[in-house]
């Protein structure tokens, strides 16, 4: 089996059980939507209810009939995505049944978005552990990013890195926020790491989670949710909904402030440069121009601030007419930087091919000539002086 765990620690005892992940989550109800996607990921039965809405959230695809290998969740910000992040960390390296060799030692590894992220994930994960009087006993030894626990699984969080990755046993690995992980040795960190957890993943059969707000029409999250989504598999599962239907008890006032301020930065991120820009470059190169656009975005908006003057209206939230213009004027920016990018790449590139055909022509002429040489030398001592290959 995988390591849904022993059946009577499924993923919905753990979160119930105020003795386990429960004792932390207090009240359970407001937590339904996560807890139905959880126990189809883990390919638990669903009741009526359950699985109408786990229809809602999964493009009406059927449940998983055992527990998947990778869980995509796409939900907006604040709809407890890092919170169950580190729900599910604690319960894979506590509950998990995990294929390892005699003492080796196996990492649920959790990679965030920033080290602050990192930290948010980190103080759950203690939380959780720490409030539940049976996990509490658990902890062996806990430092600033991992805490050891007695089964000998080490739970250990981090900014994303592929470097974090390598060399270690991964029993498990959760991505908190995909979708906005920078590195500035890479244009596709997302897609990098998630290669590197797999080899590993897959000689302990180990889950992977992804979590994340959508962002863009990019990257490893946009393309599972492009193949994934509403697909019937027992492999991969795909969800995705607001974060209202993850958080009932987020206000319709605060949702409505981040919805304006998250549609101001996909106007900027989403809208104009990965549909423009995805035509004329490559993914790959567009990513990279959004890295270091999101780069520029905070002293971007301290020049916006220093006109306006008033910078309480403008951020947070960006107001709109100010968000939209200033989003035509970025996307604009960037379509003329990024042409002219193509352009001098192109350039080169082309200098590049004929300095290339030019050097075979030479060689070729040059090869052509000693061959030629070498025939007229062998003929010569075959029929005497002045004799040609060609006159004979
Ligand atoms: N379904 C929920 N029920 C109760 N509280 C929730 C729920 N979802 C999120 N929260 C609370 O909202 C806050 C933000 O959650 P967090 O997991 O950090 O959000 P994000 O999705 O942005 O990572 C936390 O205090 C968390 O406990
Ligand atoms: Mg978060």
């Amino acid at each position: 089996m995988g390591d849904a765990g022993p059946a009577r620690f499924s993923i919905d005892r753990t979160l119930t059980d105020k003795r386990l992940l429960g004792a932390a989550l207090q009240d359970v109800a407001s937590w339904t939507t996560w807890r139905t996607v959880l126990k189809a990921a883990f390919g638990l039965t669903l009741n009526r209810d359950e699985a109408r809405a786990f229809a809602a959230v999964a493009g009406s695809r059927k449940p998983p009939q055992q527990r998947v290998r990778e869980l995509w969740a796409i939900i907006g910000r604040r709809g407890g995505k890092s919170r169950m992040a580190a729900a599910l960390a604690v319960h894979l390296a506590c509950f998990g049944t995990h294929r390892l060799a005699r003492g080796e030692v196996g990492a649920v590894l959790v990679l965030a978005a920033s080290r602050d992220q990192a930290q948010t994930v980190f103080s759950y994960i203690v939380g959780f552990l720490q409030a539940s009087p049976i996990l509490s006993k658990e902890i062996v030894n806990i430092t600033a990013h991992e805490i050891t626990l007695r089964n000998g699984i080490l739970i250990s969080v981090h900014a994303n890195s592929f470097r974090t990755v390598r060399g270690r046993t991964l029993v498990a690995c959760i991505f908190d926020e995909a979708a906005f992980w920078r590195d500035e040795a890479s244009a596709t960190p997302d897609v990098e790491v998630y290669r590197a957890t797999l080899p590993s993943l897959a000689t302990t059969n180990g889950m992977l989670i992804g979590i994340s707000t959508p962002y863009r029409k990019l990257g490893l999250l946009h393309q599972k949710h492009r193949d994934h989504f509403g697909v019937d598999s027992d492999d991969v599962l795909v969800v995705q909904g607001s974060t209202r239907r993850f958080n009932p008890t987020l206000s319709e006032q605060t949702i409505a402030t981040q919805r304006q301020a998250d549609q101001a930065l996909t106007e900027l991120h989403v809208a104009r440069p990965a549909g423009v820009m995805e035509r004329l470059v490559s993914p790959e190169l567009c990513a990279r121009g959004i890295n270091s656009f999101t780069r520029d975005l905070p002293s971007l908006l301290t020049s916006v601030k220093l006109v306006d003057g008033d910078a309480r209206q403008i951020w947070p939230p960006l107001r709109p007419p100010i968000a939209a213009a200033f989003a035509a004027t970025m996307a604009e920016a960037q379509d003329r930087r990024f042409s002219a990018d193509w352009a001098k790449n192109r350039e080169s590139r082309d200098a590049a091919v004929r300095a290339e055909q030019q050097r075979i022509a030479d060689w070729y002429q040059r090869a052509t000539e000693e061959q030629e040489e070498r025939e007229n030398a062998e003929a010569r001592e075959h029929f005497g002086p002045g004799h040609r290959k060609n006159s004979v």
